[in-house]
């Protein structure tokens, strides 16, 4: 088959190298992709829709995987779909799920899902009316795709004030503002990864995100700085309470709306401290970075197989399987001053000397090479991901590779694994 990915992150990468794996991958091509990706796919630097649209006809691929949400969001799989090619990734309207919180509402509400209780606000004077008689911690939710900045967890009301002031009046998003308030829940939070075609779906792993850039979580948010696959908190008890009151009645809802979704749906779930019971923070319609990458070393089977299937209707055939008793960890390696400013460009000198393999893999988000050198251009560079048979081995193994990259602007957390 002939595959065409689009994006350029090390979630591209790593979905790169599972299509690579698969006996049916004739070629692949990745749109705009990166140095590390160009070693397995034919990069092509090319980033609005309408390239990707046109390059696509051009080369009247198999099959056509959607990375990041803002594609998803801009109508991309619709149009490519209607061109008659396979798309893994939902329509605009099913992407809707994650690039509009107030839909997300309306959604769990209309399908009896657990989430967050909340409201919504078209204008600031009415959030500020509402946070008038509350206390202690809340969150404030932009409604729309915000790239990971758009939730603002607060200490207290004045601070969800400011973040309100910051969205409707400063208008740091955009001008079509909408915010959610949503009561804050104490709790662990995991990711969880469900397969959906129109008939059916497959679950496809969990894992828990390292979302904070400091260690011991502190300081602010950023895209994920690590994660651990399968998530340590999911036992048996807590993954049949997330089929029958989160997923189930999610794929119910895509079905019964008959949304073109295709693809992954990714649940942001906590499981609230007082009650035990998981609830829904987020969804999102896309395989979460760095997620990822620590699952997809674990699995097993055909992915491109999979892939194909979920594009085509055809999930019941595919037969996901992952390793035994394989855990992963993947450990993000950024350019110092992310998620702030940052430089571009620095070198890194070694790293060609690392190997991947089945067990160890370093996939690349920002890199570029010129001149001879490999320089980055970006914030989150590199993921490092090990697998073994416990959490200890996968970081003895990636720490030491993280200690031996020679780049000297590099950071990562130290805790990854040892938290939770
Ligand atoms: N790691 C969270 C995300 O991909 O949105």
């Amino acid at each position: 088959m002939i595959v065409i990915v689009i994006g350029s992150g090390a979630r591209e990468h790593a979905l790169c190298r599972l299509i690579n794996k698969s006996k049916l991958c004739e070629k692949i091509f990745c749109l705009p992709g990166n140095y590390g990706i160009s070693k397995i796919a034919e990069c092509i630097n090319l980033s609005s829709s309408e390239q990707i649209i046109k390059k696509c006809k051009e080369i009247n691929p198999d099959l056509v995987v959607i990375g990041p949400e803002k594609f998803l969001d801009e109508g991309l799989a619709d149009k490519l779909r209607k061109e008659s090619i396979n798309v893994f990734g939902p329509n605009k309207e099913a992407a809707k799920l994650e690039s509009s919180k107030d839909y997300m509402k309306l959604f769990c509400n209309e399908f009896k899902i657990p989430t967050a209780y909340s409201k919504t606000f078209d204008n600031f004077n009415d959030s500020i009316n509402f946070l008038e008689n509350k206390k202690g911690k809340i969150v404030v939710k932009y409604d729309g795709l915000a790239a990971g900045k758009g939730v603002f967890v607060c200490e207290n009301i004045e601070d969800a004030r400011l973040a309100c002031r910051k969205i409707f009046v400063d208008k740091i998003f955009s001008d079509q503002n909408k915010i959610i308030i949503e009561e804050y829940i104490e709790g662990k939070e995991l990711s969880y990864f469900v397969l959906v075609d129109n008939k059916s779906y497959e679950v496809i792993g969990s894992a828990q995100d390292y979302k904070r850039i400091g260690d011991n979580d502190t300081g602010p948010n950023t895209g994920g700085m690590g994660t651990l696959s399968p998530a340590p908190i999911l036992d048996s008890e807590l993954e049949n309470k997330i089929i029958t009151k989160i997923v189930e009645p999610t794929v119910k809802g895509i079905h019964k709306k008959s949304l073109v979704f295709n693809g992954v749906i990714f649940l942001g779930i906590i499981v609230d401290n007082l009650t035990s019971e998981p609830k829904l923070l987020e969804y999102n319609t896309r395989f979460g970075d760095p997620e990822i990458q620590s699952i997809s070393m674990r699995l097993k089977s055909d992915f491109l197989v999979t892939a194909h299937s979920v594009s085509t209707n055809k999930l019941s055939y595919a037969n996901i399987k992952f390793y035994d008793n394989q855990k992963a960890i993947c450990l993000v390696l950024a350019t110092k001053g992310y998620p702030n400013s940052y430089p571009k460009g620095t070198v890194i000198r070694n790293l060609e000397k690392f190997k991947n393999d089945e067990s160890f893999f370093i996939f690349h988000a920002a890199t570029v090479k010129e001149n001879n050198q490999i320089t980055t251009n970006g914030g989150r560079v590199l993921s490092l991901v090990a697998i073994n048979e416990d959490y200890e081995g996968c970081r003895n193994k990636v720490y030491k590779i993280a200690d031996e990259i020679d780049w000297k602007e590099k950071y990562f957390r130290l805790d990854i694994g040892l938290i939770d």
